[in-house]
């Protein structure tokens, strides 16, 4: 599989989702995505299955070491010695002594950015974090997170699919020397209908959902993330190194995004959002 290189870390570009996926499920399908080549597995405090994403993780016979795994704090746990206390506490749901990657789920103006990221660069230097990073942040919060931050940030993790236009966002992140890692790539289901996508993967004997993943990671500096509790979707869905789209089907897809593209939003959470350009 191959890596996207940021700030100096080295991650996988496509990595196994876990949101929406209930822990029993979690301890069958993990250990499948891994299986099936998963190298990097993304999981939330708030998903409620970091226990069982490391209890699969555990006994799934893949070496820790060689797993690339993420997890995000909560924007309740932002006031410094709560922060540090639900980091302790997913790493021993995780059982796990580090995490690669430790991402600020949403912004969360209530505690100040210097907190937050003061925090994470403790826990980071602390050894318990080999990377830090931010996840649905605008391109102004970016900037302020890069400034306050000691170690350099990684990426973004930001909604990206096909019908969304992210390269404001893209092009600050690259300026940073960050990634962006992509979420909600199947746009809740809306890329399976589409004539254009239909079209491409016919012409590649892939599928719709192979298509999307691969004109993400197709792209520099994106990570693609991606969901499922199928053991035969996860073989699929990992098996997008092996063809390359044209430069006009890259085009005739980023050319799907529409202004009213975005998905997740959520009141309380969701900053003001960079127009696309
Ligand atoms: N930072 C954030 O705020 C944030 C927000 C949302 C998501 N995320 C992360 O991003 C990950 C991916 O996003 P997502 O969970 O919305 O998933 P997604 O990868 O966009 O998939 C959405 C749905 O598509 C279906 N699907 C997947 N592969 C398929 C295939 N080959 N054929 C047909 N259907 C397929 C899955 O259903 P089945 O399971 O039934 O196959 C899944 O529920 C999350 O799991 C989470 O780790 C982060």
């Amino acid at each position: 599989m191959h890596t996207v290189t940021a700030n100096g870390a080295t991650i996988p570009a496509l990595g196994f989702g876990t949101f929406r996926i209930p822990g029993p499920e979690v301890l069958n399908i993990v250990p499948q995505a891994l299986k099936a080549g998963f190298r990097h597995i993304d999981t939330a405090q708030i998903y409620g299955n970091e226990a069982e994403v490391g209890q699969a993780i555990a006994s799934s016979g893949v070496a820790r070491r060689d797993i690339f795994l993420t997890t995000k704090v909560w924007v309740d746990n932002y006031r410094h010695d709560a922060f540090i206390r639900s980091v302790e506490e997913s790493l021993t749901k995780l059982k796990t002594d580090y995490v690669d990657l430790l991402l600020l789920h949403w912004p969360n103006g209530a505690v100040s950015l210097a907190e937050q990221i003061g925090a994470l660069n403790e826990v980071r230097k602390a050894g318990k974090v080999r990377h830090i990073g931010v996840s649905n942040f605008n391109t102004t919060l970016m900037a302020e997170a890069v400034k306050l931050s000691d170690a350099p940030l990684v990426t973004n993790q930001i909604e990206y699919h096909p019908y969304i236009n992210q390269d404001v966002v893209i092009d600050a992140a690259k300026k940073a020397g960050m990634a962006v890692t992509g979420y909600y790539g199947m746009a809740d289901g809306k890329v399976f209908s589409d004539v254009v996508l239909k079209d491409i993967a016919a012409r590649h004997g892939k599928s719709v959902a192979q298509v999307v993943l691969r004109w993400l990671v197709q792209q520099d500096g994106i990570i693609a993330l991606s969901k499922t509790v199928s053991e035969a979707r996860a073989i699929q869905n990992v098996a997008i190194f092996d063809f390359a789209l044209t430069a006009e089907e890259m085009a005739a897809i980023h050319a799907l995004a529409n202004a009213d593209g975005r998905i997740v939003s959520p009141d309380g959470l969701a900053p003001i959002w960079d127009k696309a350009a």
